[in-house]
């Protein structure tokens, strides 16, 4: 059983918009949005394409400010990128330069407080993502899925207090994902991070979730929330039972309204 405490991050009513080339009015895309998650709590946001999530996982990693409205962190307001709140994107954003191994060091040589354990560190988060024998590689002679588990490492490997997750694993095949999901499950289990997942699968998002937060189509609003119902581990099996389909059925239908 996790232990879910304190808050961990919060939205309070933020609004966005951005200016259009050629329009005199902005386009509105987030229009008061209220969300929180607590310490340890793994939460998926769906939502139509073009409603909003990525500019609202923007402004929760810091890359962009909201118009009005207050986001935060540990109570903290929220107004730049930190290694507190690490993102991890679809495409996987590696240096290609750097060989699996340096990729991983990178974050952690510029942080004093670990310099000296650094590559013990990178070698144990190599180990949690099965890259073992792979260190050296660089980036271009990885499968997708590999590219993608080294960048989970380094995002991890910081200790993050929150993982904020824009689609990871949607470029990748069926079986590929799913052992990324299996893999993401079980160091959520060792590492207790607090995660953010946008996903377009609603499978994906009940499986792997406490909690679903579900957006209305431009300018995305939060309409319903969902707490996933289905113990842990959940097998793949469980996708066959009614109530499995009842809730797909059921959010299906709030992304389509
Ligand atoms: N920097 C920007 N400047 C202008 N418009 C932007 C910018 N970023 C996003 N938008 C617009 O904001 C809207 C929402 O985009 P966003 O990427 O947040 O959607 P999304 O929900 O993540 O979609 P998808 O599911 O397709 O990834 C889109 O209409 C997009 O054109
Ligand atoms: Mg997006």
């Amino acid at each position: 059983m996790k232990l879910m405490q304190r808050t961990n991050l919060s939205a309070d009513g933020i609004n966005k918009s951005f200016s259009r080339p050629g329009e005199h009015d902005p386009l509105k895309v987030l229009e008061d949005i209220h969300f929180e998650i607590r310490e340890g709590e793994f939460v998926s946001i769906l939502g139509p394409s073009g409603c909003g999530k990525s500019t609202f996982l923007n402004i929760l990693a810091g890359f962009e400010p909201a118009d009005s409205g207050h986001a935060a962190c540990c109570g903290e307001h929220i107004r730049d990128p930190s290694p507190e709140r690490a993102v991890v994107f679809q495409s996987p954003v590696l240096f290609p330069w750097l060989n699996v191994k340096d990729n991983i060091l990178y974050g952690l040589k510029l942080r004093k407080d670990v310099r000296n354990e650094a590559e013990e560190i990178a070698s144990e988060y190599i180990r949690a993502v099965g890259l073992d024998g792979f260190w050296d590689y660089y980036p271009s002679q990885l499968s997708g899925g590999m590219q993608q588990r080294t960048a989970l490492a380094r995002a991890l490997v910081l200790r993050p207090k929150v993982l904020l997750m824009d689609e990871p694993f949607a470029a990748l095949d069926a079986q590929t994902r799913y052992s990324m999901q299996q893999l993401l499950l079980g160091l959520w289990e060792n590492y207790r991070h607090t995660i953010v997942f946008i996903t377009h699968d609603v499978e994906e998002a009940l499986l792997l979730s406490d909690r679903i937060c579900i957006m209305s189509k431009r300018p995305g609003r939060m309409i319903e929330e969902i707490a996933v119902p289905f113990e842990r581990p959940r097998p793949l099996s469980l996708t066959g039972t009614q109530e499995f389909s009842m809730l797909k059925g059921h959010i299906l239908g709030r992304l389509m309204d």
